[in-house]
């Protein structure tokens, strides 16, 4: 039985995740940018792991890469296909719409999610202080419930098992409806004003999203070094004259931001000076991305 396991990461907690995956099946592990160049995505193995961030869970929740990746792959009806999601909140408001609105992109292209997990995990250093509640939790107790977590999602892989998410908790994230769409309205608001377009554009939130580059820049501390040029899984920034550049087709991952040692980087999402990348995960990992 072949596994192939895809990841897409911005602070590496999901290549942490797909890494351990791929260990425990024996998996061949497949970072989604480095096959995006393709026309089409054919696969021989018989199961197929997606292993990603949930980005803005309310709007969609799959990053726009993640998206394209499932629209280019082929032939997969008689795949076993699971996937994991990272997030950073909690995991039935967050995990659970992204993974429903990734099942029905993967039975749009003809195949079926057979099996859905989520993972909570240090979140990036997302500003969150607008929330009324606490979403911190101690990052030792995340890594080590994540490891047990993993050890359960490998052993129903191998038995190809299905896994959905229970029922009380799809109708206690039926019930949050209203929340959502308050949250809606905030984060399409935040990509308009960040994308830098005018208050009444017409423009959807994924033509949004690559624009938002507008509002990153790097400040004085900035010592060309290169490293956000190489760990931005799109070739999203160029340096110039020992400056970043953003080209605006960001996917908006934050690696540029968090992976920058002189913490230079400025993000509107994130909150200054602090930065968050996955102790298990190295700077070469990331721009082995591509
Ligand atoms: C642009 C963006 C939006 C995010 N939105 C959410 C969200 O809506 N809910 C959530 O729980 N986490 C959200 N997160 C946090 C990530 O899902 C979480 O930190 C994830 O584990 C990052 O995985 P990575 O290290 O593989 O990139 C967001 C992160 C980014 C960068
Ligand atoms: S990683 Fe930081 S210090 Fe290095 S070039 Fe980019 S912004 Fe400058
Ligand atoms: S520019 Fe930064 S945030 Fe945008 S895709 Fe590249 S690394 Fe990610």
């Amino acid at each position: 039985m072949s596994f192939e396991i895809y990841y897409f990461t911005g602070t590496g907690n999901s290549l942490a995740v797909a890494r351990d995956i791929a260990e425990k099946t024996n998996g061949k592990l497949i970072p989604i940018p480095s096959v995006m160049d393709k026309e089409s995505i054919k696969t021989d193995a018989d199961n197929i792991g997606i292993v990603f961030p949930s980005y803005m869970a309310h709007l969609y929740g799959i990053p726009l890469i993640v998206e394209r990746f499932i629209k280019k792959l082929e032939n997969i009806g008689s795949k076993y296909i699971f996937a994991v999601c990272t997030c950073g909140g909690y995991e039935c408001v967050n995990a659970l719409p992204t993974l429903k609105n990734l099942g029905k992109l993967i039975k749009s292209m003809g195949g079926k999610l057979s099996a859905e997990y989520s993972i909570r995990l240090p979140m990036n250093t997302l500003d969150y202080s607008h929330i009324p509640f606490p979403i911190d939790q101690n990052r030792e107790t995340m890594f080590n419930s994540c490891k047990k977590k993993i050890e359960v999602i490998c052993r129903c892989m191998t038995d190809r098992k299905k896994s959905k998410y229970k029922i009380v908790t799809s109708l206690f994230n039926w019930l949050m409806a209203p929340m959502y769409l308050i949250l809606r309205k905030f984060h399409l608001g935040a990509l308009t004003k960040y994308s830098k377009e005018p208050k009444d554009t017409n423009l959807k939130y994924y033509e949004l999203m690559p624009l938002t580059d507008k509002s990153i820049y790097a400040d004085e501390k900035c010592n060309g070094c290169g490293i956000c040029e190489k760990v931005c899984p799109v070739q999203n920034i160029e340096m110039i004259e020992n400056k970043p550049v953003w080209q605006h087709h960001c996917e908006m991952c934050l690696a540029c931001a968090e992976w920058c040692p002189k913490k230079a980087i400025h993000h509107w999402l994130r909150v200054e000076e602090k930065n968050y990348y996955h102790p298990d995960v190295k700077v070469s990992d990331m721009m082995g991305q591509k």
